[in-house]
């Protein structure tokens, strides 16, 4: 999409629904550039949790009265909401949990306990620590094998590599879409299929896609997908596992408790059908519900259009960041997100991020929570910028001329 008015009119009808983006920070208009860790909310968002709690308030699956039964009503609506946009076989393969952190925990535990000592399990070595350390647990308590797949200097994943580590023993294969320190999307429909030739299941890490990536679980055909709902305009605390239903229909329950049994008696208890076999006690009733609004706010959108706007953004600011002499960017592709990873010479990230937020700049510096990348470049961190679907190029012109006037300072 070339920058035209019409352009600049849906992108600032966009930035209207987001109240936060009309905030002060250290005395400057907002720039919003930590996308990747949580997203902004629109208004719809916002409000759909206010007037939850102002009318509708009640707890789910358990009352006759009339407010519980709305508040069932609305929190399955939304699972059916996110299932259609998701294209699930069905509603009771989308399981709310946490977060993207949750789900993966969840499958490492429950799915983990099918596995037997000797069979092993792949990840990518970009992944994010929560796609690494449930597995070295379960390396622990199950002695599985835990292996990893390289990446090339560039960040992408070596696929040979991978091709050579699948085997009869991989039982499963957890890698993400998209990696959240280096935007690099992964060919995960080459990863999918590769995989289930050697009867491999596969868990797609969805953090860092769901939000610039259209998903089709039926025609993706992974086993499972887990995703943050912060990161996609909704609440944080909330989040979904999707899984084929003949997997979750073996595999055990995580958590005991409420809402997940079907017959509690001290000598025998019979559990829940899906979802709700994973879904013990009082959920994160207004989470979901909101995330449903969030999936609303999406649909209300023009995906295609966003999804080429975030990528001028990429190519805008990747151009212009080139020109800084000193730069490095770490994760170079044809396959990327609105996700640039860098840092100038020898200048700490940590001080360029303080210096920019002095100016009303929000980026994220550090390891990102994936140590193991830092270690593969040997450095500290980086800064990270990422961009949404209402940020532009004036604000990219402004976070230059902020960066340029930081690096200067610390030069
Ligand atoms: N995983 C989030 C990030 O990348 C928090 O910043």
């Amino acid at each position: 999409m070339m920058d035209t008015p019409k352009k600049n009119t849906i992108i600032e009808g966009i930035r209207a629904q987001f109240p936060i983006l009309t905030q002060k920070v250290n005395g400057r208009n907002l720039i919003y550039f930590d996308n990747a860790a949580t997203s902004q909310k629109p208004k719809s968002v916002i409000d759909r949790i206010s007037s939850y709690y102002e009318k509708e308030n009640a707890n789910i699956h358990r009352g006759v009265h009339t407010l519980s039964q709305e508040a069932t009503t609305s929190y399955e609506q939304a699972r059916q909401k996110i299932s259609s946009y998701l294209n699930a076989r069905s509603e009771s393969e989308i399981i709310f949990t946490k977060g993207t952190t949750d789900g993966i925990n969840l499958i490492a535990s429950s799915f983990g306990e099918l596995l037997n000592p000797g069979d092993e399990v792949l990840i990518s070595a970009m992944e994010h620590h929560s796609n690494i350390v449930p597995w070295q647990l379960l390396e622990t308590r199950k002695k599985i094998k835990l292996k990893v797949i390289p990446i090339h200097k560039s960040g992408e994943i070596d696929l040979k590599e991978f091709e050579n580590l699948l085997n009869k023993k991989t039982k499963l294969v957890s890698i993400t879409h998209i990696s959240n320190s280096l935007g690099i999307i992964n060919p995960i429909d080459e990863i999918i299929h590769k995989s289930h030739k050697v009867g491999a299941k596969v868990l797609i890490d969805g953090a860092q896609s769901i939000q610039h990536e259209k998903i089709d679980l039926q025609e993706l055909d992974c086993d499972f997908f887990v995703f943050s709902g912060h990161k996609v305009y909704g609440p944080t605390g909330i989040g979904v596992l999707y899984g084929k239903s003949e997997l979750l229909n073996i595999m055990p329950p995580y958590q005991g408790g409420g809402d997940m049994i079907e017959k509690v008696s001290f000598e025998k208890t019979t559990f829940n059908v899906l979802p709700f076999k994973f879904e013990a006690g009082t959920p994160n009733i207004v989470g979901g519900i909101a995330l449903g609004t969030a999936f609303d706010f999406i649909e209300s959108l023009n995906f295609e259009e966003c999804q080429v706007h975030e990528l001028e953004l990429l190519r805008y600011a990747e151009e212009q960041l080139r020109s800084i002499s000193g730069i490095q960017i770490f994760g170079n592709s044809k396959n990327k997100t609105s996700v640039i990873s860098f840092n100038v010479g020898n200048i700490h990230p940590f001080d360029i991020g303080t210096l920019l937020d002095k100016q009303g700049i929000a980026v994220r510096t550090g390891h990102h929570c994936t140590q193991p990348i830092m270690d593969f470049y040997q450095i500290p961190g980086t800064i990270r910028v990422s961009f949404s679907i209402y940020n532009t190029k004036s604000e990219i012109d402004l976070f230059m001329a902020a960066l340029n006037k930081s690096i200067q300072i610390l030069s």
